[in-house]
């Protein structure tokens, strides 16, 4: 199984979006998905399940069958984390499953904050709490899925430095405008440091632990417009498209030089869908399954398929990066 996490500190770009429309286009297309929801916001959870099941998943008492339940033997020093952890088939789907965010998952930073650095004196609970979200994917996993979506909040906090050390590649999202490109000079330095240090503690794990690679392998960027303001002259949208290439490879790949003019790290430019999001969200489904009986009739008929196009496209790019076949 590959697991890929869709990361920038920059937030509202569009990753959970993004998390939410490839995950069901990889199952449509026989990749079996996680989705994996590490942002404490967990809207991600909320797009996926409806409010009913939402009530069920986060009760007044304990969350079992969340992320939290997951961590919280960890959090109450009680124990490890199920060796079955809970996931959530996703209704309407086949081969789709996802591990429900909680908002209190935000108890759990400090707890990773500090474990950190006592990794680096070999000590066994500290390697625990720092791979649990690794080994709680894998897990959940087991042979069941193929790949694994991870969406996470906006900031390069210690949940981020987990999740993304759980994950084999990073895909960044970002909108063409001064603020994301900004992320990136922070975000690429942040990712490299997570990426060195990382090998020489797993030196020091133990042996019976399932520890991840921590590669991180930065796997392309993906440019969505819909976060760029209407009344904003084209020349400074434009200024900003051709600059991002240049950015993401000296900050994020180290490589300023190579291949500039090949830009194979752009892997989408994703437009606004307009009045295809509030009706997606509306009818609980992705843009791209809009019917006329959810509101998507005349021109949005065409705009659906169009969609569709865009995240097959896509979808297919990202799966035959991380040597998965679609259907
Ligand atoms: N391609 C798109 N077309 C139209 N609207 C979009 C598109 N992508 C995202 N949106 C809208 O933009 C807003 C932000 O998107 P989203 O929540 O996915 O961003 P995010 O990066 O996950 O935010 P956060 O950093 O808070 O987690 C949402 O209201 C979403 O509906
Ligand atoms: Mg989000």
């Amino acid at each position: 199984m590959k697991t890929i996490a869709f990361f920038n500190n920059k937030g509202g770009v569009g990753k959970t979006t993004l998390v939410y429309h490839l995950a069901w286009m990889f199952s449509e297309n026989g990749l079996r998905t996680l989705a994996v929801d590490l942002d404490p916001q967990a809207n991600l959870t909320s797009m996926f399940l409806n409010e009913e099941r939402l009530e069920e998943l986060w009760p007044d008492s304990d969350h079992n069958l969340t992320i939290l339940g997951d961590i919280q033997p960890i959090l109450k020093g009680l124990g490890d984390i199920p060796q079955i952890p809970h996931v959530e088939n996703i209704p309407g789907a086949s081969g789709l499953g996802l591990i429900p965010g909680d908002l209190g998952l935000s108890r759990f930073e400090d707890k990773l904050s500090d474990s950190w650095p006592r990794c680096q004196n070999k000590d066994e609970a500290a390697f625990r709490i720092m791979t649990a979200f690794h080994r709680i994917i894998v897990q959940a996993a087991s042979d069941k899925y193929d790949i694994a979506l991870v969406d996470v909040g906006p900031n390069l906090g210690s949940i981020n430095r987990s999740a993304l050390i759980a994950s084999d590649q990073v895909i960044i999202p970002l909108s063409p405008d001064l603020f994301s490109l900004q992320g990136l000079k922070n975000l690429g330095p942040t990712l490299k440091e997570w990426r060195s240090i990382w090998p020489d503690l797993l030196t020091k794990a133990p042996k019976d632990l399932s520890i991840p690679k921590g590669e991180i392998k930065a796997a392309g960027y993906v440019i969505l417009q819909h976060s760029v303001r209407d009344t904003r002259p084209v020349k400074a949208y434009l200024r900003w498209m051709d600059r991002i290439p240049q950015i993401y490879r000296e900050y994020v790949l180290d490589d300023s030089e190579n291949n500039i003019n090949k830009d194979i790290y752009n892997l989408a430019l994703l437009k606004h869908y307009k009045s295809l999001m509030p009706l997606a969200m509306e009818a609980r489904k992705p843009m791209f399954y809009l019917q006329p009986a959810d509101g998507a009739i005349g021109a949005h008929v065409y705009a659906v398929k169009a969609c569709y196009d865009d995240f097959y496209k896509l979808a297919q790019k990202i799966a035959n990066n991380a040597g998965l076949a679609m259907k």
